[in-house]
């Protein structure tokens, strides 16, 4: 008879057997830090993370690169928003401070990246500037990507990665990049996103829930086929990303399989805030299995063919792998 229980009876052959892997290399791990507070302050949607100081930002990015992590992605958070976003591009903006901050801490242990949007930045919480209308304006937007990937490129940033989904910003942010003295600098695009509920807790944690409306225009359709995802994050390579992304991770794997078989850049999966507040809240009740569930998502992850896994969860992870 055929029997592939054969090789699934002991640990040691499971072992042997095993092929997919996940690495603490293999994550990156995704960091708020906000301007004017003296102490980390919890985001209640997603327990176990806070919008970080300045100084425990750099305590947290020490602990992943104790932990083996493979990278961070640094979330900005200012005190004051305007129309424009002008807390992205400005060089003593908190994400600027912060970034160089964690670059001298652990910059050469691991890849400190910067998340390249607006919605952070601006009061009405949209990725990119409006028209009269209320619009979002993908040309107009370009330009103040190009300025913020300018200005994380000076204060020490090891990857870009522009996660707004305005059509031709990796093109635009390369071009910037490369006349102002960074052709080295890689980017990591956000090239299949979503517009999706899963970012939910996220708006809590960065403070950008858009003020009207949703991100629906820019963002794309879930119930579009799986081939756009593959279209857009072609488009991007071709524009010169270095790397791709599909976002969220868990109800988009078809995608992350899809990208990864047409293109031959890396490509990561971002776990996002509502995966991760899923699983904690469930796990708080004892429902589930909290370290069972989460080596389990990040293993079908990387199972569906992503090399990089962004995750709240990267260090603790990180720690978990390392005790086999
Ligand atoms: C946009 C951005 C978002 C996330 C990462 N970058 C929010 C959005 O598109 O609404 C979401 C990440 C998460 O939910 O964990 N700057």
């Amino acid at each position: 008879m055929v029997r592939p229980r054969r090789l699934r009876r002991t640990p040691a052959l499971r072992r042997l057997v095993a092929d997919v892997r996940v690495s603490p290399a293999d994550l990156v791990l995704p960091v708020f830090v906000k301007e004017g507070i003296s102490e980390p302050a919890p985001i209640s949607s997603m327990p176990g993370v806070v919008q970080h100081t300045r100084d425990s930002v750099r305590k947290a990015a020490a602990e992943a690169a104790a932990a083996g992590v493979g990278g961070l992605i640094l979330f900005g958070i200012p005190v004051v928003k305007d129309a424009r976003g002008s807390g992205a591009d400005d060089p003593h903006g908190i994400v600027q401070l912060a970034l160089a901050d964690v670059v001298s801490e652990v910059g050469e242990d691991l890849v400190v990246m910067t998340d390249l949007c607006l919605d952070e930045y601006t009061d009405h919480g949209h990725c990119g500037l409006l028209t009269s209308s209320g619009e979002v304006d993908n040309d107009a937007t370009l330009e103040r990507y190009a300025a913020a990937a300018v200005a994380q490129a000076r204060a020490g940033s090891q990857v870009v990665a522009p996660s707004g989904m305005m059509d031709g910003q990796v093109a635009a942010i390369r071009a910037a990049l490369d006349a102002d003295g960074f052709p080295d600098l890689p980017i990591l695009a956000y090239s299949a996103k979503y517009a999706s509920a899963f970012y939910g807790p996220f708006r809590e944690a960065a403070e950008c829930a858009p003020q009207f409306g949703d991100r629906s225009a820019y963002q794309q359709d879930a119930a579009r086929p799986t081939a756009e995802g593959v279209r857009e994050a072609l488009l991007d390579v071709a524009e010169g990303a270095d790397a791709v992304m599909v976002k969220p991770a868990m109800a988009y794997l078809d995608v992350v399989r899809a990208v990864g078989e047409a293109v031959d850049v890396p490509v990561a999966a971002y776990q996002v805030s509502g995966e991760y507040a899923m699983v904690e809240a469930a796990a708080a009740q004892g429902w589930v299995d909290r370290r069972r569930i989460v080596l389990e998502t990040l293993t079908g992850i990387r199972r569906a063919g992503a090399g990089m896994v962004l995750t709240y969860w990267a260090t603790e992870a990180a720690g978990w792998l390392a005790e086999g």
